[in-house]
């Protein structure tokens, strides 16, 4: 792309995160800056495929002014979808089915139609597969990662993390005292997807005694000596941390529904709960934090990578740079060709600093 580029649009696909309207908040910045214009579509793609559904346009321009106090907000102003794939929409048929129909086009259309040069895609694995499927088609796109569960392999980090692991440790801070008091077990079950990320960095900042995660594959048994031994001591009690995605020796994932072809996860909190009751004796608990861990205010950290990739995703436009995604290496952020960055899953490395020094506390995995 030459420096001439003028129009560009921003979209935010996928599960929200803590740092999206920091995002969108540097990129309008960035391109205001260069004199060019910048418009948000509104929920992934669905508003340029149906602007009709949106009162105030589902082709947004962006100012300053609309987007100088956003930063520090959750969510995104522009509205996200998981179900908006357009290669594949879910589209209700007059005979009331569902059918998947591919209007990829349209949105190539969309953008000739409104004189778009390019689109900054901020999204997760499934987003940036969308995007890098619109490139094939012709579009120019540059991508921005984001995922609380931090499991894109091409970024050290991505934004919505800290603020996830932040809020998950404050609150298993403030289960160890009611399980203190009654002297339970309490199971704190954290999102993650297939990437054990958050239940480590929460698990081990929290002090928890033992950390389920989908990379070390556990074993109940050895999981109910630990915490049995635990609290047969002064202590008492026990905090045991369980990613969504973890899965015991052998065993599979548990999956809480396919509605939509959305695969969702959950459910384990529970089952590892009862079961621990059952195999201690102990009384036990379980909390879901669930979509708590993606709502609400995003930590500074996040707000500043926010910030940093959405100047840099607009730096990129104007390099000429196309299906490319930032990527932070630290100290810098550099552009990785973006069908190599969605190839790769960043699972914790079980010889990495956040397994060895969960150990070296005395936190079981269970395996
Ligand atoms: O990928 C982000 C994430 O929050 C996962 O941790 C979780 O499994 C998933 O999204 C939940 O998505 P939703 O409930 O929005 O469909």
């Amino acid at each position: 792309m030459t420096p001439k580029t003028k129009r560009i649009a921003i979209n935010t696909g996928g599960g929200d995160a803590p740092g999206l309207n920091a995002v969108i908040n540097s990129a309008v910045y960035a391109a205001r800056n260069l004199g060019w214009e910048i418009f948000g579509i509104r929920e992934g793609y669905d508003g340029l495929l149906d602007p009709q559904n949106y009162p105030d346009g589902g082709l947004v321009r962006l100012h300053r002014s609309t987007v100088r106090n956003i930063s520090h907000l959750g969510g995104t102003i522009l509205g996200t979808t998981n179900r908006g794939n357009p290669f594949k929409l879910r589209t209700v048929q007059p005979d009331g089915s569902v059918r998947e129909v591919d209007r990829s086009k349209e949105v190539i259309r969309a953008f000739r139609k409104n004189r778009l040069d390019a689109l900054i895609a901020v999204g997760g694995d499934g987003s940036l597969t969308i995007a890098s499927q619109l490139l094939d088609l012709g579009l120019r796109v540059v991508g921005v990662p984001k995922t609380i569960d931090n499991d894109l392999d091409a970024t050290t980090l991505s934004f919505g993390f800290d603020s996830a692991v932040s809020f998950a440790t404050e609150c298993i801070d403030r289960l160890h005292t009611t399980a203190q008091a009654h002297r339970r077990i309490i199971v704190v079950e954290v999102m993650g997807r297939h990437a054990g990320w958050i239940a480590l960095h929460s698990g081990i900042a929290g002090r928890a005694d033992a950390i389920l995660i989908p990379e070390i594959p556990y074993d109940l048994n050895r999981v109910a000596a630990h915490t049995k031994w635990k609290t047969a001591g002064p202590r008492a009690y026990a905090i045991v941390v369980a990613a969504e995605g973890a899965t015991p020796v052998g065993g599979e994932v548990i999956v809480r529904s396919r509605a939509g072809g959305v695969e969702r996860l959950g459910g384990i909190g529970e089952v590892v709960a009862q079961r621990l009751q059952q195999l201690t004796g102990k009384e036990s608990r379980a909390v879901v934090l669930g979509h708590l861990l993606r709502g609400g205010t995003p930590t500074a950290a996040d707000r500043l990578l926010g910030l940093t990739f959405g100047a840099a995703a607009v730096r990129a436009l104007a390099e000429g740079l196309n299906g490319v995604m930032v990527a932070l290496h630290p100290p810098h952020v550099r552009y990785v060709p973006m069908k190599q960055a969605i190839a790769r899953m960043k699972c914790v490395p079980l010889d990495g600093d956040g397994v060895i020094t969960a150990r070296a506390l005395g936190i079981t995995f269970g395996d």
